[in-house]
């Protein structure tokens, strides 16, 4: 199978990235986050903290979570409810960083993410993909910029989706800071750049140039010409 770990803190352009990488060579996208996501508002929906180590882990075995994609886009079901267009709201983005802390929620999106890539080609976005979800995966790629493009990319979305106008730069750049600090040093699975992974800095390139730029580093090409 042709698996391709992309990882990356928040707001590098890594799902994007992802996305048209899969796009172009015509196989599955799975955004891993969005897994996250969906686990961070069913602890919110239960009345339970995602920083609550010893409530949360109850919760799974009666929660179902799995992402189908429709036309080329991702969907995320809850319990077989399409959440999609809940999940990406600010509250949403601190439950997740929150509950991804926890071991006993990697461990489980982590197992339905490898079946995905032992069934499919996927290219997959994360925090740990290559790292720790599929350590074996052939192309492993570490997608970044600085905090301040990428809180600028990130106002630049919100505001263009009509939420937090009243935000201004350095906001976001405190929020992606302390989301930086939080993935990256939890005890279990934290963001990590392995050795073995490609480096691509997005800071001054276009999203057409980044996937550009991984593409140009997998080997025999299989980008379908149009
Ligand atoms: O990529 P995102 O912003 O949708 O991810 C939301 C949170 O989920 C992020 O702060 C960290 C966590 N996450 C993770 O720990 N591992 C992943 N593979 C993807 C996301």
């Amino acid at each position: 199978m042709l698996n391709i770990a992309i990882d990356g803190p928040a707001g590098a352009g890594k799902s994007t990235i992802a996305k048209g990488v899969a796009q172009r060579l015509h196989i599955l996208y799975l955004d891993t986050g969005a897994m996250y996501r969906a686990m961070a508002l069913k602890a919110l929906r239960c009345g339970v903290a995602p920083t609550d180590a010893e409530a949360v882990p109850p919760l799974l075995a009666t929660t179902e979570i799995f992402a189908k994609n429709v036309e080329g886009v991702q969907h995320t079901y809850l319990d077989g409810e399409d959440v999609s267009g809940l999940i990406r709201t600010q509250e949403i983005s601190k439950a997740a960083s929150d509950i991804s802390a926890i071991p006993a929620v990697r461990i489980k999106l982590a197992e339905a993410q490898r079946e995905v890539a032992r069934l499919s080609d996927v290219v997959m976005d994360g925090r740990e993909i290559g790292s720790y979800v599929l350590p074996k995966a052939p192309h492993k790629f570490f997608v970044s910029a600085s905090v301040e493009e990428r809180a600028a990319r990130r106002l630049h979305e919100l505001r263009s989706r009509g939420e937090y106008i009243e935000k201004t730069l350095p906001d976001v750049m405190d929020e992606i800071a302390l989301r930086d600090h939080n993935d990256s040093t939890r005890a279990f699975a934290p963001l990590l750049r392995v050795p073995d992974a490609i480096y691509i800095d997005t800071t001054f390139m276009t999203i057409e140039q980044a996937i550009d730029a991984v593409l140009s580093r997998l080997p025999n090409q299989t980008e379908a010409k149009e």
